[in-house]
């Protein structure tokens, strides 16, 4: 049997008449960078407050580490290390000091302080006072506290949100050494861009249902190419192309997107189009961004 560090089983959660979490059943790897994805409001904070035990379940089951999260909260909890919102720290304590008040309140050692903050990168500022960090530098500090006591599994909640592009890059440089150290992170974020790069499994939600789940490759296998093609008219190419049995679509600015098999049907068009007389002005073939997929994906189920 696969070690998920995170199994839900129709998970369900509503308030009033919004059904949050609707039929959730996650499976998380051991060793993994989980990214829990899905646009606002699609039910992330409510599943992540659920398996941090601070909010429970209408229905379904969650299980860490393969035991069963109501049999024994406290014990299973304490293996696991979090980040939702951003952090609760005291501003006039410098980041050292915010870790020191952790320690005193769950135990452990001083050496745990120097460990946690050597593996978020705030050594050298540790003895700064946290007024004075960046956002990006109190997330880091959120993150220490997050690992202090060597927890196996880390939930984070949206740890890249409002943080600019530099911030992004420590976070996600950061997060990728974790599962070297014997971590598994599951994190969430509404936009599939900023992370990416970090993630080794992905999952996707929308209105609290999970309508993907894989490796990031498997989500990229699931769309074909598509050929972008520029003629000096785009309306009559589309026709033509629509005709003879073709997807075409108005894209972005003046092209056209067709979605083919391979480079033998790029051809295909160009031929066709030229036989009846446009000109071409442009004819490449990509394969869809992950972040396309991500945010097709969504939209069809918004339609739904
Ligand atoms: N405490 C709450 N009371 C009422 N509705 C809530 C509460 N928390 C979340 N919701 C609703 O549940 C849905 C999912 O919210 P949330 O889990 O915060 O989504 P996400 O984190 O993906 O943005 C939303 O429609 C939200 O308005
Ligand atoms: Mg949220």
């Amino acid at each position: 049997m696969e070690p998920w560090m995170i199994e839900t089983r129709q998970l369900t959660r509503s308030f009033k008449d919004t059904r949050a979490v609707d039929g959730l059943s996650l499976q998380v790897p051991a060793g993994s960078v989980y990214g829990f994805l899905g646009p606002n409001g699609a039910g992330k904070t409510t599943t992540i407050r659920m398996l941090l035990g601070l909010i429970h379940p209408d229905g379904g089951e969650i299980r860490l580490f393969n035991r069963r999260l109501r049999d024994d909260p406290m014990g299973v909890l304490r293996r696991v290390g979090s980040l939702v919102e951003s952090p609760s720290l005291y501003p006039h304590l410098t980041g050292r000091e915010n870790l020191e008040v952790l320690r005193r309140m769950t135990g452990g050692s001083r050496s745990e302080i120097s460990r946690v903050l050597k593996v978020v990168n705030l050594e050298n500022a540790a003895n700064r006072l946290v007024r004075n960090y960046s956002l990006g530098m109190r997330q880091r500090l959120g993150l220490a506290a997050a690992m202090f006591g060597q927890p196996e599994l880390l939930i984070l909640d949206e740890p890249t949100n409002g943080l600019d592009p530099a911030g992004i890059h420590e976070m996600r440089e950061l997060i990728c050494r974790l599962p070297a150290e014997g971590l598994t992170v599951f994190l969430s974020s509404h936009l599939l861009s900023e992370v990416e790069q970090m993630v080794t499994q992905i999952g996707i939600v929308q209105s609290g249902r999970l309508i993907f789940q894989g490796k990031p490759d498997e989500l990229k296998a699931r769309t074909r190419n598509q050929v972008i093609v520029a003629t000096d008219r785009l309306e009559e190419s589309q026709k033509l192309l629509v005709q003879q049995g073709w997807k075409a679509v108005h894209g972005q600015n003046h092209h056209l997107t067709v979605p083919v098999n391979g480079a033998a049907d790029a051809a295909l068009i160009n031929t066709r189009l030229v036989q009846a007389g446009h000109q071409v002005y442009q004819l490449s073939m990509e394969h869809p961004s992950l972040e396309d997929i991500f945010l097709k994906l969504t939209e069809e189920q918004e339609k739904k």
